[in-house]
């Protein structure tokens, strides 16, 4: 398979601070010259996480694999697409699975005008050409198939005995980032079906980095920059919203929580944006009856609990939002 796009990276040297901040700081950090068509798009609203910093340090090291893992949607893949992106870094990308195999990443033969060629999987392409090969919820993988990076992990050659034996030297800026809901030891809320507890020897290769939900200002940040025509006390209201409803998730919580409950679904990033522009296309309804913040919230978390669960989240969105939602009174129409 040609890669021409790949062919043409040029790497550079770029000054940290001025790709992350704008500001000039002498410290240069690994990139290309300019983007590809694997190069992730910049976000310009995307907000940087805590662990941005860690990740940017990683970057700046000897190249070791790096894990990250958090709960989901607390924005995990899209951190290191946005650094990637901010570094002209292609990023091959796979999604784990229970039924992936090793040829998924490094490729297979296959018919092409009558002919057997080897078509390279991500890896391999990453290898090649230097870029991030990024392994997605890297703990629904059986631990067996992953035994077979382990080489790769160490920084050693990749092999491809259905090539003809072709040995791939990692390029020096090959970079290898595995995401995961858990940290590879086992899953602790029971909630993460598939993920597996990992091989001790496969995850002693790795740096770690844990990713947890941004800050409340962060996410008010978010909420102001998705759905800026909420008023500000409604983004702030829902945020504290979330972070109460984290607390709940499976007893993380303490007793003096208003309801002193557990429940089995957590609240996460992309549910807050979600239900924030759930809440703003509903808000015209409100003079039909509909309370547009619980009609959305069903909508963005709601529908996924137990009938219980869901009594109590109305109950907690009825103490939280008492009066904030009163969409302006011309407003009678849905919005499109
Ligand atoms: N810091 C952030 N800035 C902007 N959007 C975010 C941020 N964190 C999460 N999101 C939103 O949440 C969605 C889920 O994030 P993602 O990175 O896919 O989470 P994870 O990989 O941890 O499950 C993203 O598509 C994005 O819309
Ligand atoms: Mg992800």
């Amino acid at each position: 398979m040609s890669q021409p796009e790949l062919d043409t990276l040029q790497p550079v040297e770029l000054d940290a601070g001025l790709v992350f901040s704008g500001q000039p700081s002498g410290r240069m950090i690994h990139g290309f010259a300019s983007p590809c068509a694997y190069t992730p798009e910049p976000d310009p609203d995307y907000l940087f996480h805590d662990a941005m910093r860690e990740i940017v340090v990683w970057f700046m090291s000897r190249p070791e694999p790096l894990y990250v893992f958090g709960p989901t949607g607390s924005g995990k893949t899209s951190l290191v697409r946005q650094l990637a992106a901010r570094l002209n870094y292609p990023v091959l990308e796979v999604t784990g699975h229970a039924r992936m195999e090793f040829a998924d990443l490094v490729g297979h033969c296959s018919l092409e005008e009558g002919r057997m060629t080897f078509q390279y999987g991500p890896l391999a392409l990453a290898m090649r050409h230097g870029g991030l090969f990024l392994l997605d919820e890297l703990d629904l993988l059986e631990p067996a198939t992953l035994s077979g990076l382990n080489g790769i992990l160490d920084g050693n050659p990749l092999c491809i005995p259905e090539n003809g034996g072709e040995l791939i030297r990692p390029h020096p800026l090959f970079r290898f980032v595995a995401t995961a809901n858990t940290n590879g030891g086992s899953d602790e809320t029971g909630l993460y079906q598939g993920a597996l507890r990992q091989n001790l020897a496969f995850m002693d290769r790795f740096w770690l980095c844990e990713v947890g939900y941004p800050a409340p200002e962060a996410e008010e940040g978010l909420l102001a920059k998705a759905a800026p025509a909420l008023p500000a006390a409604l983004r702030a209201a829902m945020v504290a919203y979330a972070g109460e409803v984290r607390r709940l998730f499976l007893g993380s919580g303490d007793t003096s929580t208003p309801l002193g409950e557990t429940i089995e679904v957590t609240f996460s990033t992309r549910t807050l944006l979600r239900w924030a522009s759930l809440t703003l296309r509903y808000r015209p309804m409100a003079h039909q009856g509909v309370q547009p913040v619980c009609f959305a919230l069903d909508r963005a978390l709601g529908f996924r609990a137990t009938r219980e669960t869901r009594a109590m989240l109305h109950e907690l969105a009825q103490r939280m939002f008492p009066t904030v939602d009163d969409p302006p009174r011309e407003q009678t129409t849905m919005d499109a």
